[in-house]
């Protein structure tokens, strides 16, 4: 949901000033790209010299507990840090560094709907919303490994589960279930062909958590929200620079963060493509992806974790489906749409996607046996 904010310079600075910033004079600028949060770059110059920032506010409805969101961003981004140094590499730009207030924290609280973060803005960089360059996906993918490799060994029992059952997908299909049954607007009818399907998947998309409860599928610090605009690009060179969005970051699945960002950036269509024979699987696409992620995490995953991540994507694209199906049968509160059938096209869409990656799970299994070298 984005909550529009209409953003005034001199109070941007003000906090900016916050965070022991200081500065004679700035300029600012909006990131569009962002649907959750409200993004400025900040350019400030002190003494003559340049420097440039990051400020960050908060959307406190879709996330209400910034506090432990920064708590856990602080201790992750502080475990990568010193894992770089350790290798010998200088940790700066290839992780987000946030700025500590006099008190040690890591975060503003300007009052009860303004909850702001700052942190260094990582120059020459670009983010993209939809994957042309296998190569540039490819390093997209194991840039996302590569994060949860460095985490591999963090402990998890000090992240606080921030999101609980944010990519549980039993739970969100019981959710549009138990919404259909209520139906409170009457449109129940309009979906009953997708609560069919979604109903007859279920030996599918409840595989991987019955996994997980059985204790066949270790738990992993994960992203949780994998997009390819979360990845940091070089402009000149098209490497990934830096992982970003990490308000996500909890305990998870790492068949969860590869399966969303298949899902993401491996459709021959955009999210919402309204004409559902336009969507499906590019495989030229997932291998790319796969490729990259596979590289990173093949050491430290087991052969039934890699087994899993073709499930992976079907699950989650199963699961967005549910979601913007159970968004639309409530009357459209959670997700922002542009026209009144804008989350039924959206379901519909993610459904037609994961049916076609049944179609191609075998050719996506094999892609990514060849990648693991098993
Ligand atoms: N450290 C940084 N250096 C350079 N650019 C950045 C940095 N952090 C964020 N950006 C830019 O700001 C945009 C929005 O950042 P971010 O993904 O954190 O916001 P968001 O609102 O959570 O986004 P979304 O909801 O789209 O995932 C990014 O797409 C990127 O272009
Ligand atoms: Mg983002």
């Amino acid at each position: 949901m984005k909550i529009t904010y209409n953003y005034d310079g001199k109070r941007i600075a003000d906090v900016l000033k916050r965070f022991g910033v200081e500065f004679d004079s700035f300029r600012i600028e909006t990131f569009q790209s962002g649907h959750i949060n409200s993004t400025f770059k900040v350019d400030v110059r002190s003494q003559g010299k340049a420097a440039s920032y990051v400020l960050q506010r908060i959307n406190t409805y879709v996330f209400p507990n910034p506090v432990g969101i920064m708590e856990n961003i602080d201790k992750v981004t502080g475990h990568i840090r010193k894992k770089l140094i350790a290798e010998g590499e200088d940790p700066q730009g290839k992780v987000l560094e946030f700025l500590k207030r006099e008190d040690g924290t890591n975060y503003y609280f300007e009052d009860a709907e303004n909850f702001w973060r700052a942190y260094y803005y990582i120059p020459n960089t670009i983010t993209y919303d939809q994957a042309e360059d296998p190569d540039v996906l490819k390093n997209a993918g194991r840039s996302f490994g590569l994060f949860q490799k460095q985490l591999c060994d963090f402990p998890m029992e000090e992240l606080q589960d921030t999101m609980p059952n944010f990519h549980n997908t039993p739970v969100r299909m019981k959710n549009f279930f138990a919404t259909c049954e209520r139906d409170p607007v009457g449109r129940r009818c309009e979906v009953e062909e997708e609560l069919r399907i979604l109903r007859e998947h279920e030996h599918v998309w409840s595989q991987l958590e019955r996994q997980r409860e059985e204790g066949i599928l270790p738990l992993r610090v994960t992203h949780n929200d994998t997009k390819y605009n979360n990845i940091l690009i070089d402009q000149d060179t098209g490497e990934a620079v830096c992982v970003i969005d990490l308000d996500t970051v909890t305990p998870g699945l790492c068949a969860y963060d590869f399966g969303d960002a298949i899902r993401f950036s491996a459709n021959f269509a955009v999210e919402d493509e309204p004409d559902t024979s336009k969507v499906g699987l590019n495989l030229m696409l997932y291998e790319a992806f796969a490729s990259g992620f596979i590289s990173a995490c093949r050491d430290f995953c087991s052969q039934t974790e890699l087994e899993s991540l073709a499930i992976g994507a079907v699950t989650m694209t199963f699961e967005l489906a549910a979601r913007f199906l159970e968004d639309y049968v409530n009357g459209d509160k959670y997700f922002k749409i542009h026209h009144p059938k804008h989350n039924l096209e959206r379901g519909r869409s993610q459904l037609a996607l994961a049916l076609d990656m049944m179609k191609k799970i075998s050719q996506m299994q094999e892609i990514n046996c060849r990648c693991a070298g098993i």
